[in-house]
């Protein structure tokens, strides 16, 4: 049985190696990993797979950054070609990039099977490209492997069947516990000269938080006051960068010393960073479950999140974009005054694995050797 496994952008690495190495053990199951190119720099793309482990890419489409219809389209157009060279028995997709929704589109345009991991995220915030990327994708998708009950909630109320529905747990928590002891001995915190438990660590890239120059001009405000009392080490994503020289904002950092930019992070070091922070920032998905985890205070620049299992069971809280929302958190945290959190139901590590096993089952119903 032919699968291609599917990886565009950043987020997608990290979900798809596990599934990758748990495909190994079944001489049935060949898997080609295909990637979009979607994210193409060394720091968004090659370092992960050297940290991670993942074969080079059996298949690459080179399409780079454009806009959604541009992007999602490149996909399609070039994906549709692979997937008449090959014919695969399965497409398999991961996340909510525009790769996701291109690749699992083109399949089930062909009447080719697509199983999507992480289905059944719902921020309902449709001015959020992803969404609309999630609903899509299960919408198309024969096999939807879900990281919480409530996933699989949101997908039987817009009718999906319930057979087509798997709660496997988090393939991206797998890779997190492959890796900490290995992040944890990367010294990351001292070479940045910070201390472990002292410092802030920030990710900015939503279009809804950069690509205004009103919202990001007072956040960067209000991270002003921030490293007034800790520092906060900020890799920056490219388009965030982009965006402040665009915005005309690069004085606002320069009149915070101890905000401290730097390139983007490949993922051990930026784990290693996670998991010694005494709060993260971020308006990023996976970090608000990778916090989770760890047991670190997240606090999420969002009005809404689409995994609100790291509100009520994890160490989230929502602080939209006001500064004094910001400051205020902030300051509950370093007062001492962090959520403590509990690790979601079936976050154990094992997820991809059970991926597996259920695909093998019902298409091939085949023991691992
Ligand atoms: C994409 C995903 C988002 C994910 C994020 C992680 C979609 C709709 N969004 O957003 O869900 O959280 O990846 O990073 O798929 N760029 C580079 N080098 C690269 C890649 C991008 O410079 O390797 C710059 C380009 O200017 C590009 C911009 O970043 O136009 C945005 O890239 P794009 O892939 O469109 O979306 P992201 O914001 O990265």
């Amino acid at each position: 049985m032919k699968i291609i496994n599917i990886v565009g952008a950043r987020p997608n690495f990290m979900k798809i190696a596990p599934i990758v190495e748990a495909m190994k053990p079944y001489p049935n199951l060949e898997g080609i990993l295909l990637h979009t190119g979607q994210h193409y720099d060394d720091a968004m793309s090659r370092i992960f797979f050297d940290e991670l482990d993942l074969p080079k890419p059996d298949i690459y489409l080179g399409v780079g950054s454009g806009s959604h219809a541009q992007q999602t389209a490149a996909v399609m157009i070039a994906f549709e070609q692979v997937l008449k060279d090959h014919q695969p028995d399965l497409v398999l997709v991961v996340g909510d990039v525009n790769s996701t929704l291109a690749c699992s589109l083109t399949a089930a345009k062909l009447g080719i099977p697509v199983a999507h991991v992480e289905a059944g995220l719902r921020s309902y915030d449709r001015q959020m490209p992803e969404e609309i990327n999630r609903i899509v994708t299960d919408a198309l998708s024969d096999f939807l492997f879900t990281t919480s009950k409530l996933a699989g909630e949101n997908l039987t109320r817009e009718g999906i069947p319930k057979e087509k529905i798997f709660f496997v747990g988090n393939v991206m928590i797998d890779t997190l516990q492959n890796h900490l002891v290995q992040a944890r001995q990367q010294g990351t915190p001292a070479k940045l000269d910070v201390s472990a438990g002292d410092y802030v660590l920030l990710t900015l890239h939503r279009p809804s938080n950069v690509d205004n120059r009103d919202i990001l001009s007072s956040l960067l405000d209000a991270l002003g006051e921030i490293q007034k009392d800790i520092p906060i080490i900020f890799p920056v994503h490219p388009r965030t960068m982009e965006r402040i020289h665009k915005f005309d904002l690069r004085g606002k950092l320069e009149n915070a010393p101890d905000l401290r930019v730097m390139e983007p992070l490949g993922y051990l070091p930026f784990l290693d960073l996670m998991a010694n922070a005494k709060l993260v920032l971020t308006d990023s998905g996976g970090i608000q479950e990778e916090t989770t985890i760890l047991g670190i205070p997240c606090l999420t620049i969002r009005e809404n999140t689409e995994r609100p299992i790291t509100l009520t069971e994890g160490t989230n809280t929502l602080v939209s974009t006001d500064p004094q929302k910001i400051l205020h958190e902030t300051q509950l945290i370093l007062d001492g005054k962090g959520k403590i959190g509990d690790i979601p139901e079936l976050w154990d590590g094992h997820a991809a694995e059970r991926v597996v096993q259920i695909l093998n089952y019902i298409l091939g119903d085949r023991k691992p050797t």
